[in-house]
Protein backbone atom coordinates (compact mmCIF):
# COMPACT_ATOMS: atom_id res chain seq x y z
CA UNK A 1 0.00 0.00 0.00
CA UNK A 2 1.41 3.25 -0.82
CA UNK A 3 1.08 6.02 2.03
CA UNK A 4 0.96 8.78 -0.37
CA UNK A 5 -1.89 8.10 -2.09
CA UNK A 6 -4.06 7.58 1.26
CA UNK A 7 -3.85 11.29 1.67
CA UNK A 8 -7.32 12.61 0.28
CA UNK A 9 -6.04 16.73 0.50
CA UNK A 10 -3.89 17.54 -2.36
CA UNK A 11 -0.83 18.98 -1.86
CA UNK A 12 -0.49 22.88 -2.02
CA UNK A 13 0.16 24.19 -5.29
CA UNK A 14 0.69 27.57 -3.97
CA UNK A 15 4.22 28.54 -2.42
CA UNK A 16 4.13 31.99 0.11
CA UNK A 17 7.79 33.87 1.05
CA UNK A 18 7.95 35.44 4.93
CA UNK A 19 11.16 37.57 4.91
CA UNK A 20 12.00 37.89 8.41
CA UNK A 21 11.43 35.24 11.06
CA UNK A 22 11.22 37.93 13.96
CA UNK A 23 7.81 37.67 15.66
CA UNK A 24 5.96 39.41 13.12
CA UNK A 25 6.95 37.28 10.34
CA UNK A 26 6.91 33.52 12.64
CA UNK A 27 3.53 34.02 13.53
CA UNK A 28 2.27 34.85 10.04
CA UNK A 29 3.96 31.97 8.90
CA UNK A 30 2.14 30.29 11.63
CA UNK A 31 -0.92 31.12 10.63
CA UNK A 32 -0.90 30.90 6.99
CA UNK A 33 0.16 26.72 7.90
CA UNK A 34 -2.71 26.86 10.67
CA UNK A 35 -4.88 27.90 8.03
CA UNK A 36 -3.71 26.05 5.22
CA UNK A 37 -3.57 28.58 2.99
CA UNK A 38 0.15 27.66 0.95
CA UNK A 39 3.63 26.01 1.62
CA UNK A 40 5.87 28.72 3.50
CA UNK A 41 8.99 29.50 3.10
CA UNK A 42 10.66 31.31 6.14
CA UNK A 43 14.23 33.22 5.29
CA UNK A 44 16.42 35.51 7.40
CA UNK A 45 20.01 36.11 7.61
CA UNK A 46 20.69 35.21 10.60
CA UNK A 47 21.46 31.10 10.73
CA UNK A 48 19.26 28.51 12.41
CA UNK A 49 16.24 30.65 13.46
CA UNK A 50 14.23 30.63 10.51
CA UNK A 51 15.22 26.58 9.99
CA UNK A 52 14.10 26.18 13.67
CA UNK A 53 10.63 28.46 14.00
CA UNK A 54 9.93 26.58 10.65
CA UNK A 55 10.72 23.20 11.72
CA UNK A 56 8.93 23.81 14.49
CA UNK A 57 5.76 24.82 13.07
CA UNK A 58 5.53 22.94 10.77
CA UNK A 59 5.65 19.91 13.83
CA UNK A 60 2.22 21.67 14.71
CA UNK A 61 0.80 20.95 11.41
CA UNK A 62 -0.67 17.76 12.20
CA UNK A 63 -2.54 18.75 14.77
CA UNK A 64 -3.93 21.36 12.16
CA UNK A 65 -4.73 19.01 9.69
CA UNK A 66 -2.59 20.88 7.21
CA UNK A 67 -0.63 20.10 4.73
CA UNK A 68 1.14 23.25 4.80
CA UNK A 69 4.84 22.22 4.03
CA UNK A 70 6.96 25.00 6.19
CA UNK A 71 11.15 25.61 5.66
CA UNK A 72 13.32 28.12 6.66
CA UNK A 73 16.57 29.31 4.87
CA UNK A 74 19.02 31.85 4.48
CA UNK A 75 19.22 31.23 0.42
CA UNK A 76 16.88 33.67 -1.96
CA UNK A 77 17.22 30.13 -3.71
CA UNK A 78 14.75 28.46 -1.64
CA UNK A 79 11.92 31.15 -2.01
CA UNK A 80 12.16 30.86 -6.32
CA UNK A 81 8.51 31.30 -7.12
CA UNK A 82 6.55 32.14 -5.12
CA UNK A 83 3.14 33.59 -5.31
CA UNK A 84 3.03 35.60 -2.57
CA UNK A 85 6.16 37.54 -0.72
CA UNK A 86 5.63 39.33 2.34
CA UNK A 87 8.38 41.54 3.94
CA UNK A 88 8.51 41.58 7.59
CA UNK A 89 12.22 42.09 7.63
CA UNK A 90 13.88 44.92 9.48
CA UNK A 91 14.25 46.95 13.09
CA UNK A 92 11.10 47.03 14.99
CA UNK A 93 10.45 50.20 17.20
CA UNK A 94 11.53 50.56 21.00
CA UNK A 95 9.50 52.58 23.65
CA UNK A 96 9.62 56.15 22.64
CA UNK A 97 10.03 55.68 18.96
CA UNK A 98 7.75 56.79 16.00
CA UNK A 99 7.80 54.21 13.01
CA UNK A 100 9.12 57.01 10.71
CA UNK A 101 12.35 57.14 13.55
CA UNK A 102 13.51 53.50 11.58
CA UNK A 103 13.23 55.00 8.49
CA UNK A 104 17.26 54.71 7.16
CA UNK A 105 17.77 51.86 9.09
CA UNK A 106 15.25 50.06 7.48
CA UNK A 107 15.35 51.43 4.07
CA UNK A 108 18.80 49.90 3.79
CA UNK A 109 17.20 46.20 4.79
CA UNK A 110 14.36 46.51 2.69
CA UNK A 111 15.85 47.43 -1.10
CA UNK A 112 18.10 44.50 -0.09
CA UNK A 113 15.30 41.90 0.17
CA UNK A 114 12.67 43.47 -1.74
CA UNK A 115 15.49 43.10 -4.66
CA UNK A 116 16.83 39.47 -3.54
CA UNK A 117 12.91 38.52 -3.02
CA UNK A 118 11.82 39.40 -6.59
CA UNK A 119 14.87 38.25 -8.41
CA UNK A 120 13.95 34.28 -7.01
CA UNK A 121 9.77 35.55 -7.47
CA UNK A 122 9.22 37.20 -10.28
CA UNK A 123 5.66 36.56 -10.59
CA UNK A 124 4.84 37.18 -7.13
CA UNK A 125 2.98 39.99 -5.00
CA UNK A 126 4.89 41.46 -2.32
CA UNK A 127 2.97 42.01 0.55
CA UNK A 128 5.18 45.03 2.51
CA UNK A 129 5.24 45.31 6.78
CA UNK A 130 8.44 46.57 7.55
CA UNK A 131 7.99 50.33 9.01
CA UNK A 132 7.66 53.39 8.30
CA UNK A 133 5.25 50.85 6.14
CA UNK A 134 4.10 53.11 2.95
CA UNK A 135 7.88 54.54 2.95
CA UNK A 136 8.82 51.29 2.66
CA UNK A 137 6.68 49.98 0.40
CA UNK A 138 7.23 52.63 -2.19
CA UNK A 139 11.02 51.76 -1.89
CA UNK A 140 10.20 48.01 -2.67
CA UNK A 141 8.33 49.02 -5.35
CA UNK A 142 10.86 51.40 -7.12
CA UNK A 143 13.60 49.26 -6.69
CA UNK A 144 11.96 45.95 -8.01
CA UNK A 145 10.46 47.96 -10.53
CA UNK A 146 7.15 45.61 -9.99
CA UNK A 147 4.19 47.77 -11.11
CA UNK A 148 2.10 49.62 -8.47
CA UNK A 149 -0.55 46.38 -8.32
CA UNK A 150 2.06 43.82 -7.44
CA UNK A 151 3.23 45.98 -4.23
CA UNK A 152 0.54 46.24 -1.66
CA UNK A 153 0.97 48.29 2.00
CA UNK A 154 -0.03 46.48 5.09
CA UNK A 155 -1.31 49.10 7.60
CA UNK A 156 -4.60 50.24 6.96
CA UNK A 157 -6.30 46.43 8.01
CA UNK A 158 -4.51 46.61 11.41
CA UNK A 159 -5.74 49.84 12.19
CA UNK A 160 -9.07 49.09 11.06
CA UNK A 161 -8.83 45.88 13.38
CA UNK A 162 -7.89 48.31 16.36
CA UNK A 163 -10.30 50.29 15.96
CA UNK A 164 -13.26 47.72 15.97
CA UNK A 165 -11.51 45.93 18.76
CA UNK A 166 -11.97 49.22 20.43
CA UNK A 167 -15.53 49.75 19.92
CA UNK A 168 -16.54 46.07 20.78
CA UNK A 169 -14.68 47.03 23.77
CA UNK A 170 -17.05 49.83 24.38
CA UNK A 171 -20.23 49.20 23.24
CA UNK A 172 -20.28 45.34 23.94
CA UNK A 173 -21.05 44.82 20.58
CA UNK A 174 -19.29 41.74 18.94
CA UNK A 175 -16.53 42.99 17.14
CA UNK A 176 -17.63 41.07 14.08
CA UNK A 177 -20.59 43.29 13.95
CA UNK A 178 -18.28 46.13 14.24
CA UNK A 179 -17.07 47.95 10.52
CA UNK A 180 -14.30 50.83 10.82
CA UNK A 181 -12.14 51.88 8.55
CA UNK A 182 -8.97 53.16 8.90
CA UNK A 183 -7.07 55.22 6.09
CA UNK A 184 -4.26 57.07 5.59
CA UNK A 185 -0.41 56.38 6.07
CA UNK A 186 0.03 53.73 8.93
CA UNK A 187 1.61 56.41 10.77
CA UNK A 188 0.68 59.48 13.82
CA UNK A 189 -1.77 61.13 11.54
CA UNK A 190 -3.81 58.45 10.08
CA UNK A 191 -7.50 58.63 9.57
CA UNK A 192 -9.82 56.54 11.27
CA UNK A 193 -13.17 57.40 9.61
CA UNK A 194 -15.53 57.43 12.42
CA UNK A 195 -18.39 58.73 10.14
CA UNK A 196 -18.45 55.64 8.12
CA UNK A 197 -18.33 53.34 11.44
CA UNK A 198 -21.28 50.80 12.03
CA UNK A 199 -22.28 48.94 14.98
CA UNK A 200 -24.87 46.22 13.55
CA UNK A 201 -27.13 48.25 11.20
CA UNK A 202 -26.50 51.82 13.50
CA UNK A 203 -24.41 54.33 12.96
CA UNK A 204 -21.43 54.16 15.74
CA UNK A 205 -22.70 57.82 16.72
CA UNK A 206 -26.13 56.72 17.40
CA UNK A 207 -24.34 54.38 19.91
CA UNK A 208 -21.71 56.03 21.40
CA UNK A 209 -21.04 59.40 22.75
CA UNK A 210 -18.90 62.03 21.30
CA UNK A 211 -15.94 62.09 23.98
CA UNK A 212 -15.90 58.60 23.76
CA UNK A 213 -15.88 57.98 19.98
CA UNK A 214 -12.99 60.56 20.05
CA UNK A 215 -11.30 58.14 22.74
CA UNK A 216 -11.81 55.57 20.38
CA UNK A 217 -10.17 57.42 17.34
CA UNK A 218 -6.95 58.69 19.82
CA UNK A 219 -6.61 54.93 21.07
CA UNK A 220 -6.23 53.66 17.56
CA UNK A 221 -4.20 56.28 16.07
CA UNK A 222 -1.76 55.02 18.81
CA UNK A 223 -2.61 51.51 19.16
CA UNK A 224 1.08 50.56 17.94
CA UNK A 225 2.95 52.79 20.52
CA UNK A 226 0.38 51.21 23.42
CA UNK A 227 1.61 48.02 22.42
CA UNK A 228 4.92 49.19 22.71
CA UNK A 229 4.89 50.46 25.96
CA UNK A 230 3.70 47.81 27.43
CA UNK A 231 6.09 45.17 25.69
CA UNK A 232 8.84 47.31 26.06
CA UNK A 233 11.31 44.89 23.94
CA UNK A 234 8.93 44.53 20.50
CA UNK A 235 6.25 46.00 18.47
CA UNK A 236 3.00 44.27 18.07
CA UNK A 237 3.04 41.05 15.99
CA UNK A 238 -0.31 38.73 17.14
CA UNK A 239 -2.49 41.79 15.29
CA UNK A 240 -0.17 42.93 12.36
CA UNK A 241 -0.08 38.75 11.25
CA UNK A 242 -3.50 38.19 11.17
CA UNK A 243 -3.87 41.29 8.92
CA UNK A 244 -1.69 39.88 6.55
CA UNK A 245 -3.14 36.96 5.94
CA UNK A 246 -6.28 38.69 5.84
CA UNK A 247 -4.99 40.80 2.78
CA UNK A 248 -3.41 37.04 1.59
CA UNK A 249 -7.05 35.26 1.85
CA UNK A 250 -7.95 37.68 -0.30
CA UNK A 251 -5.64 37.83 -2.75
CA UNK A 252 -6.01 34.20 -3.07
CA UNK A 253 -9.80 34.47 -3.12
CA UNK A 254 -10.69 32.45 -0.66
CA UNK A 255 -12.36 35.83 1.12
CA UNK A 256 -13.69 39.31 -1.02
CA UNK A 257 -13.43 42.12 0.94
CA UNK A 258 -13.17 46.16 1.02
CA UNK A 259 -9.80 46.10 2.76
CA UNK A 260 -7.66 49.71 3.46
CA UNK A 261 -4.01 48.46 2.33
CA UNK A 262 -1.21 51.31 1.26
CA UNK A 263 -0.73 51.54 -2.49
CA UNK A 264 0.75 54.19 -4.72
CA UNK A 265 -1.68 56.26 -5.69
CA UNK A 266 -1.83 58.23 -8.96
CA UNK A 267 -4.38 60.57 -8.84
CA UNK A 268 -6.76 58.55 -6.62
CA UNK A 269 -8.20 60.99 -4.11
CA UNK A 270 -6.44 63.87 -5.57
CA UNK A 271 -2.95 62.67 -3.95
CA UNK A 272 -0.24 61.94 -6.71
CA UNK A 273 3.28 59.66 -6.24
CA UNK A 274 2.99 58.23 -2.96
CA UNK A 275 1.66 55.36 -1.14
CA UNK A 276 -0.80 55.95 1.47
CA UNK A 277 -3.65 53.39 2.30
CA UNK A 278 -7.53 53.81 1.11
CA UNK A 279 -9.95 51.54 0.30
CA UNK A 280 -9.10 48.39 -2.37
CA UNK A 281 -10.27 45.04 -3.50
CA UNK A 282 -7.24 42.82 -3.89
CA UNK A 283 -7.11 39.64 -5.87
CA UNK A 284 -5.25 37.53 -7.99
CA UNK A 285 -3.47 40.46 -9.38
CA UNK A 286 -2.59 42.11 -6.20
CA UNK A 287 -4.00 45.57 -6.21
CA UNK A 288 -7.56 44.94 -8.62
CA UNK A 289 -9.16 48.27 -8.01
CA UNK A 290 -9.09 51.39 -5.59
CA UNK A 291 -12.47 52.35 -4.07
CA UNK A 292 -12.97 55.82 -4.25
CA UNK A 293 -15.49 56.68 -1.53
CA UNK A 294 -16.65 60.30 -1.29
CA UNK A 295 -14.24 62.40 1.42
CA UNK A 296 -16.02 65.19 3.80
CA UNK A 297 -13.86 68.35 2.97
CA UNK A 298 -12.59 67.58 6.55
CA UNK A 299 -11.88 63.76 6.20
CA UNK A 300 -10.21 64.82 2.64
CA UNK A 301 -8.23 67.55 4.12
CA UNK A 302 -6.07 64.83 6.84
CA UNK A 303 -5.93 62.15 4.31
CA UNK A 304 -3.91 64.69 2.36
CA UNK A 305 -2.06 65.94 5.37
CA UNK A 306 -1.02 62.08 6.24
CA UNK A 307 -0.16 61.41 2.68
CA UNK A 308 2.23 64.75 2.89
CA UNK A 309 3.92 63.13 5.82
CA UNK A 310 4.84 60.23 3.60
CA UNK A 311 6.20 62.33 0.80
CA UNK A 312 8.23 64.18 3.54
CA UNK A 313 9.67 60.39 4.63
CA UNK A 314 10.54 59.94 0.83
CA UNK A 315 12.06 63.18 0.23
CA UNK A 316 14.00 62.42 3.33
CA UNK A 317 14.70 59.48 1.74
CA UNK A 318 16.07 61.33 -1.91
CA UNK A 319 13.04 59.55 -3.61
CA UNK A 320 10.73 62.40 -4.24
C1 LIG B 1 2.03 48.46 14.81
C2 LIG B 1 3.26 48.31 14.03
C3 LIG B 1 3.43 46.91 13.54
O1 LIG B 1 1.18 49.27 14.42
O2 LIG B 1 3.31 49.21 12.99
O3 LIG B 1 1.88 47.75 15.79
Amino acid sequence: MCIRSMSSEKKHNKKITVVGSGNVGTTTAQLIAEKNLADVVLIDIVEGIPQGKALDILEACPLWHSSSNVTGTNSYDDTAGSDVVVITAGLARKPGMSRDDLLHANAKIIKQVAQESVKASPEAIVIVVTNPMDAMAHISQNVTGLSRNRVIGMGGVLDSARMRSFIAMESGAHPKDVQAMVLGGHGDLMVPMYRLTTIGDKNITDVLDGPVIQAIVDRTKNGGAEIVGLLKTGSAYYAPAASTVEMIENIFGIKNEILPCSVYLNGEYGIKGVYVGVPVKLGRNGLEKIVEVELTEEENRALNISAEAVGELMQKLGMK
